[in-house]
């Protein structure tokens, strides 16, 4: 009986070991059960080393069970283990902002032109958002940007420009640098929301070492960067913080020029403004004899127009839907 416990190889054929041996019928009932038959003398000596018996195989079977268990639990926990370095299949990975993406594209393509990144504070102050940039106080050009004041006379800045003005402050031409950043503005419709991005550009050197060529083939190269095989088109415009100055159309690229509803049947897509920097805006920093040129690009609308976006509300409403198109 002893190695019957003792070979038990789990706790189901303990199980059963435990019947065959204390259970109604088993081994060692059925030994009680010869009492009855002995003579009385013999009685009390059979009954006491059979509870010896009894007492040696209960302690050997608990002491089994437990050994068992034990090797149980070992068991199962390892095949439950969670590996939790382990990927799950089901999990969607994230990705960056269709607007970031297309930041990032324009970045990566003044960068390799060896321009500087600058940044500058979204909270600007009158001067460097407006003044410096040749915009006087109660000069009617201030309305085309629709401005955020705040109450102690700061500005969410309307556009990327015044960090011309911050770096020129602080630096010495030559320098070519480019300052990506959200902007604001009082707009909200199917191409405009109150906040949007642009990457500010600016190339500054030695008066008459930077011409109006320079600007026209950079910018030709960047759009073709952008948008492929498209043609580009200077049109005359007017910024106050440069003279002359042009604003840039490439031809449509959903038509390829022939005219449709997105460029309102004229074949071309004025995607950004830029010009030869004014005399004033140098003025303003303390810069003499020098020349240079400053661009302005809608991050939005060149994803919109990468992506054929038909709301660019719709870029921040942050929708999984639309966003998980752009992976
Ligand atoms: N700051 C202008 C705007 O926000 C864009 C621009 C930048 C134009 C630099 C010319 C030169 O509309």
């Amino acid at each position: 009986m002893e190695n019957k416990i003792l070979e038990a190889k789990d706790l189901k054929s303990l199980d059963e070991v435990r019947v065959e041996i204390f259970g109604k019928k088993g081994l060692l009932t059925e030994q009680f059960a010869k009492l009855k038959d002995l003579p009385n003398e013999e009685k009390k000596d059979f009954a006491k080393n059979l509870n010896i018996q009894k007492a040696t195989l209960n302690k050997l079977f608990e002491h089994k069970k437990e050994e068992l268990y034990l090797k149980h639990l070992e068991e199962s926990l390892k095949a439950e283990a969670v590996d939790v370095s382990m990927f799950s299949h089901l999990q969607s990975a994230g990705a960056l902002h269709p607007v970031q993406q297309t930041m990032d594209k324009i970045i990566d393509y003044f960068v390799s032109l060896n321009f500087e990144v600058q940044e500058g504070p979204l909270i600007e102050d009158d001067f460097h958002n407006f003044q410096a940039l040749n915009l006087p106080v109660y000069h009617p050009a201030r309305d085309m940007q629709d401005t955020f004041y705040l109450e102690n006379g700061l500005v969410m800045r309307t556009h990327t420009s015044p960090v011309q003005i911050r770096y020129m402050q602080k630096s010495q031409p030559p320098f070519r640098m480019i300052c990506p950043g959200s902007v604001f503005r009082r707009d909200f419709d199917i191409t405009h929301t109150p906040m949007f991005h642009q990457v500010e550009g600016l190339v500054v050197d030695k008066s008459g070492k930077i011409s109006f060529a320079n600007l026209k083939y950079i910018l030709e190269d960047f759009l073709k960067y952008m948008f492929g095989d498209v043609e580009v088109r200077f049109r005359p415009s007017f910024f106050p913080f440069t003279e002359p100055s042009t604003e840039v159309d490439i031809s449509c690229i959903f038509c390829e020029g022939r005219g449709c509803r997105v460029c309102s049947h004229t074949g071309w897509l004025e995607v950004l403004g830029s010009g030869m920097v004014d005399a004033n805006v140098f003025e303003a920093v303390g810069y003499r004899d020098v020349g240079g040129y400053a661009f302005g690009i809608g991050v939005e609308r060149f994803a919109m127009l990468i992506h054929k976006i038909p709301d660019l509300r719709s870029l921040f409403e942050g929708d999984i839907r639309l966003l998980e198109q752009f992976r």
